[in-house]
């Protein structure tokens, strides 16, 4: 049983090595659908995607098609994009503005507060068995935003999201809710399939500044990032926050960062000032790049590589959807601040486009990475079960040789330096505390 070896594993866990076996097991795979993504707050989209009564976009969660709507008052709704009468797919655009959704197969009709409003003929072919007010569509049990980022969460007696990202919220603010305007998505989110296991992707994004002198080699020799400088991502603070979210915040090797708050331009200071506190605009001003997550499968960066012509501030969200144990899809949202001009937005658009757009070369860069675990994953030799030091995997960095800087002045437990496993660790413990977690017990 499953959930027997798992608990065998939290009795006789080892910080620093995590069994091969877990990335690829299929059972453990079943379960991480019931009790992580079954029961944490899962990223939706962004508010700027619906903006006027009747938008609406569809989305995956987890394994289940998501209709998002914004109603004539304004509110945003999510619902199960199946038809109440035979459970087909109700609407099967990415995104769009309607007054109502019929259904394709028989015609139902349903308004955007998810009601059925029309059934086909209804009077002479349904009895008073049939009340319509019984049969609108199924609504996500939790839905909530903060700094505009929309979450669903199907477990109905979950925490609230703002508890649930915790001292999340304080970096969010930094990057989502400094200029007055607010972020908008440009474009749609880029999204395609990888060979990847979610969490390895998960940890790299939270977790992992270490790979990129190595894995992203080609962009220091192409001149896309700043320095040959094999440490160049390690300088700044590697931050673990509370339920297993993290986030990298690497600056130069001086601390500082040759470009104040990420070099945005400066007619957007003042706003910057008026909406952010002063430790906040401490952090802000020497950051190169933020790179964290949100746990399980949100990531995010913001940077501002790219080509010299394109070398401006950008921001991208990421969803890891698991779509099996060794297969995901990549959801990209692009975000940038709407007070912006027009044409900064462009440039920073094809920077993003160069970089961490489905096609930019770190993207591609990682992807790699990504399905060569998977195919050395599949080994024998990676899945035998028996706990011993062979069939693990390390993430030893900064164990026992870091301490803490208490002077940095965000929350969370802030390390010295980028380059330290401690993120993934506790990535780690709590994937597994929720994995072993009992219906009613609290974690
Ligand atoms: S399945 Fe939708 S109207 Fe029949
Ligand atoms: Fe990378």
């Amino acid at each position: 049983m499953i959930k027997d070896e798992l608990q065998a594993l939290k009795r006789n866990w080892e910080e620093g090595y995590f069994p091969q076996w877990l990335v690829l097991d299929p059972e453990v795979y079943e379960l991480e659908q019931e009790k992580i993504f079954g029961k944490t707050w899962l990223f939706l989209g962004h508010e700027s995607e619906l903006k006027k009564p009747g938008d609406y976009i569809t989305r995956m969660m987890a394994d289940d098609p998501i209709i998002l709507t914004k109603n004539k008052k304004e509110e945003i709704k999510a619902f199960l994009n199946s038809c109440s009468h035979r459970g087909t797919r109700l609407c099967t655009e990415d995104y769009g503005n309607k007054k109502a959704h019929t259904c394709p197969y028989h015609g139902w009709t349903y308004s955007m507060d998810g009601d059925l409003i029309g059934v086909v003929a209804g009077n002479k072919l349904f009895g008073e068995k049939m009340d319509k007010s019984e049969w609108g569509l199924r609504q996500v049990p939790r839905v909530e935003s903060y700094q505009g980022m929309i979450f669903g969460n199907f477990d109905k007696g979950a925490i609230s999201l703002e508890e649930y990202l915790g001292d999340m919220k304080w970096y969010f603010d930094i990057m989502l809710g400094r200029s007055n305007g607010g972020m908008e998505v440009r474009g749609v989110p880029h999204r395609w399939i990888a060979k990847a296991n979610w969490k390895m992707t998960a940890e790299n994004f939270a977790a992992d500044p270490y790979h990129v002198q190595s894995t992203h080699r080609s962009a220091v020799e192409m001149d896309l990032t700043p320095t040959s400088d094999p440490m160049y991502a390690s300088y700044g603070h590697q931050v673990v926050l509370d339920n297993g979210h993290g986030i990298n915040v690497i600056t130069s090797s001086t601390g500082e960062s040759a470009n104040k708050y990420q070099g945005l331009p400066e007619y957007l200071w003042s706003e910057f000032e008026g909406n952010l506190t002063k430790d906040q605009l401490d952090v802000f001003s020497k950051v190169t790049n933020f790179v964290g997550g949100v746990f399980p499968n949100l990531s995010f960066i913001s940077t501002g590589s790219g080509s010299e012509e394109t070398k401006h501030n950008h921001i991208n969200f990421r969803v890891w959807r698991p779509i099996g144990p060794d297969k995901i899809e990549i959801s990209v949202w692009y975000m940038i601040d709407k007070d912006l001009s027009e044409d900064y937005k462009e440039k920073s658009y094809k920077g993003f486009l160069n970089t961490f757009g489905a096609a930019g070369t770190l993207e591609q860069d990682d992807t790699e990475i990504w399905a060569r675990i998977v195919e050395a994953s599949q080994a024998r030799m990676a899945r035998d079960r028996k706990l011993s030091y062979n069939n693990v995997i390390n993430y030893l960095m900064g164990l026992d040789n870091l301490q803490q800087d208490k002077e940095f002045p965000g929350p969370g437990i802030a390390y010295p330096t980028c380059y330290t496993d401690h993120i993934a660790r506790s990535m780690h413990e709590y994937w597994l505390e929720l994995m072993t977690k009992e219906e009613g017990e609290e974690t």
